[in-house]
């Protein structure tokens, strides 16, 4: 297991510091030239122009990931999404549209809930897509469309890579719908390719200032409860940063999307209650920094995540992790690599077993 660790102390740490190559392998198996190719999936462009609505089901962090994608895709392709966790879907009797798509994300592919949601799906005549790790598993053979994510065999419980470079397919995705309806131009979509593959240095470039976070994270070892807040794009990446920290360290942790702070967990901010403020996307930026500093007024310890640039911050966070500029769409593929690293470097302090913690299993065929 020590060589498999590849010179890592933990599994988690390797697969974090193969996010850069995982990205970058997944991203180039569907470009061409510079251009999306993306005939090894199959969704031709007729299909593509005839979908009205898009449905994402899945569980755990491939449900943060569509929750950031709907973001992405509904602005991008101007196209409506809806995203569900698959253990709610499968039993809500849903109304699917006739020409709306399904995509399952899974890991594994085979989290019975998924597993369940996409036969549903089909059972009522609706196309399916599967975002897959694992190929030939359960959900890459029964869906119509399979685009593989390339992140490699993941052995850590709490995901990493598979989480990233499923971001990655959603944002192709919302690219190539946007392009084949007309809503961005053949030009726009090059642009934006060739920001995403800037991706990978800027998440090496993240990872090797991990010293700052293990030093936060250090401080942090017996917080009782942390809340994440963010608005938009940045609440998706609250809600995977949340459960980054509540699966591997055991300290209780929410995620709030921050406008609705004051409708209830404001209450339970108390003197020192660590904060942890995303702020990612310009137009948000005000917002999230006013809801900070109504929780700073009532005692708690302020952590900003933000982008180069926005030093401003620092009037109002006792700690900030600055992330390099990207397009904000693509936000979520810098902003969670400090959140996993302070998960991770909390669980180490507390000297817990970061890749199998308790009660948590790597894939869920069980419902
Ligand atoms: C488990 C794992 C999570 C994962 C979830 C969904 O809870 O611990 O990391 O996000 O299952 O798994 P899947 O294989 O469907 O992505």
């Amino acid at each position: 297991e020590a060589a498999e660790k590849a010179g890592f102390e933990h599994f988690m740490m390797k697969e974090i510091h193969e996010q850069p190559k995982a990205v970058a392998d997944t991203l180039n198996s569907v470009i061409r030239d510079g251009k999306l190719d993306l005939s090894e999936i199959g969704l031709e462009e007729e299909v593509i122009r005839s979908i009205s609505q898009i449905y994402i089901v899945a569980c755990g962090s491939a449900y943060h990931v569509g929750m950031a994608a709907q973001y992405v895709i509904e602005d991008l392709a101007g196209l409506p999404v809806r995203v569900e966790l698959a253990s709610e879907f499968r039993y809500r009797k849903p109304l699917l549209d006739p020409n709306g798509l399904a995509v399952i994300i899974s890991q594994s592919g085979e989290t019975a809930d998924s597993l369940a949601a996409l036969r549903e799906c089909r059972e009522k005549g609706i196309r399916t897509l599967a975002i897959v790790n694992v190929v030939g598993s359960s959900i890459a053979r029964e869906a119509d469309n399979v685009f593989y994510t390339l992140a490699g065999p993941e052995i850590s419980v709490a995901t990493t890579k598979a989480y990233s470079t499923q971001l990655i397919a959603a944002y192709v995705l919302a690219l190539q719908f946007a392009k084949v309806r007309g809503e961005i131009t053949v030009e726009q979509c090059d642009s934006y390719i060739k920001e995403l593959q800037t991706i990978p240095d800027k998440i090496q470039k993240i990872i090797e200032d991990k010293e700052r976070i293990q030093w936060f994270a250090a401080k942090q070892a017996n917080a009782k409860d942390v809340f994440f807040i963010g608005r938009g794009i940045d609440y998706a990446i609250s809600l995977e940063g949340s459960l980054k920290m509540k699966e591997i360290s055991y300290i209780h942790s929410e995620a709030y999307a921050a406008g609705e702070l004051k409708h209830g967990t404001i209450s339970l901010i108390e003197d020192g209650t660590l904060v942890i403020g995303v702020l990612t996307q310009p137009e948000l930026y005000e917002k999230t920094v006013s809801n900070m500093v109504e929780c700073k007024s009532r005692g708690a310890y302020l952590m900003g995540l933000t982008t180069f640039g926005n030093y401003n911050i620092e009037d109002t966070a006792d700690f900030t992790v600055y992330i390099p500029k990207t397009d904000p769409h693509f936000a979520t593929s810098l902003a969670v690599i400090p959140l996993q690293l302070l998960g991770y470097y909390v669980s180490v302090n507390k000297g817990l077993d970061v890749d199998k913690p308790r009660n948590l299993a790597k894939s869920v065929t069980v419902e």
